[in-house]
């Protein structure tokens, strides 16, 4: 251990010994790496130019939603039942239109890519359907953009929240979403090809659910034979969240997949 900020317990808060614990462990394993890897004068100076880089473009909330929120996440689904969840990423904006149990995404009258209809129920613990719970829906199109981050995509495309109906049931309308990369023209696209790493996420549909008197689950899911599905850049990909959509036959320029998907939230502790 080389990091000399660690001062003995003393008369600190349990908040200020909980910061002192992680803080001191993370520069103490930084330190370590430093050695473990024999860094250079001129490698330090590469590696401070590029997280001055992160800072300046904007980049943190990608570093840290990418390679680190996964950890976190996987830590709080420990204690939580119901249906399994994963990382929310940097892509999620409120307020999007609310939407019936039965419906479509808004999206383009051209919108490109094949279509899909998910549909299922939103339970609690118990098996008790909840109507009334909200599907609060985002996702990629097929070219892998999503509305409010890219300027040719409309605002507010394939963005909405669903509220269940009778028996908690919903059926949406979308489309298949495309895979996509991380923004590759920054810094941390300069990470990834500095490292050799593979900058692509799987497509997925993202969804916060949530009902009163429950916990919310945020969520993604995926589909069956993505190139992606194996070497997610996230590391946001569970078994569980892998959907395998059934072709509907008649469709015209377009393929038409359909898919159940069932999700139970847990009841909040009071
Ligand atoms: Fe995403």
């Amino acid at each position: 251990m080389t990091a000399t900020t660690h001062a003995a317990p003393g008369e600190k808060t349990p908040s200020q010994r909980r910061v002192d614990a992680f803080a001191f462990d993370v520069i103490g394993r930084i330190n370590q790496a430093i050695v473990d890897h024999d860094m250079t004068y001129d490698e330090y100076d590469a590696v401070k130019q590029w997280l001055i880089r992160v800072g300046e473009a904007g980049e943190w909330p990608l570093v840290l939603d990418v390679w680190f929120e996964h950890t976190v996440e996987e830590l709080a689904a420990r204690s939580r039942h119901g249906s399994q969840g994963t990382i929310l990423g940097p892509y999620y904006l409120p307020d999007a239109p609310e939407l019936p149990a039965q419906t479509a995404l808004p999206m383009r009258s051209d919108e490109p890519g094949d279509r899909l209809v998910l549909r299922g129920q939103v339970r609690s613990l118990d098996g008790t359907p909840l109507p009334g719970a909200t599907l609060d829906m985002w996702q990629a199109g097929a070219d892998g953009y999503y509305s409010g981050f890219h300027p040719s995509t409309p605002e507010g495309n394939l963005r909405g929240r669903v509220r269940t109906g009778e028996e908690g049931r919903f059926e949406v309308q979308t489309v298949v979403p495309g895979p996509y990369t991380i923004p590759i023209e920054g810094p941390c696209g300069e990470l990834c090809r500095a490292a050799g790493w593979s900058p692509w996420r799987p497509g997925h549909l993202h969804l916060i659910v949530s009902a009163q008197g429950h916990v919310p689950l945020t969520t993604q899911l995926y589909f069956e034979g993505e190139e992606y599905l194996d070497n997610d850049v996230a590391s946001a990909v569970k078994p569980e969240l892998v959907l395998s959509p059934a072709e509907e036959p008649g469709g015209s320029d377009r393929r038409r997949f359909s898919e159940s998907y069932d999700f139970v939230l847990e009841p909040a502790r009071s």
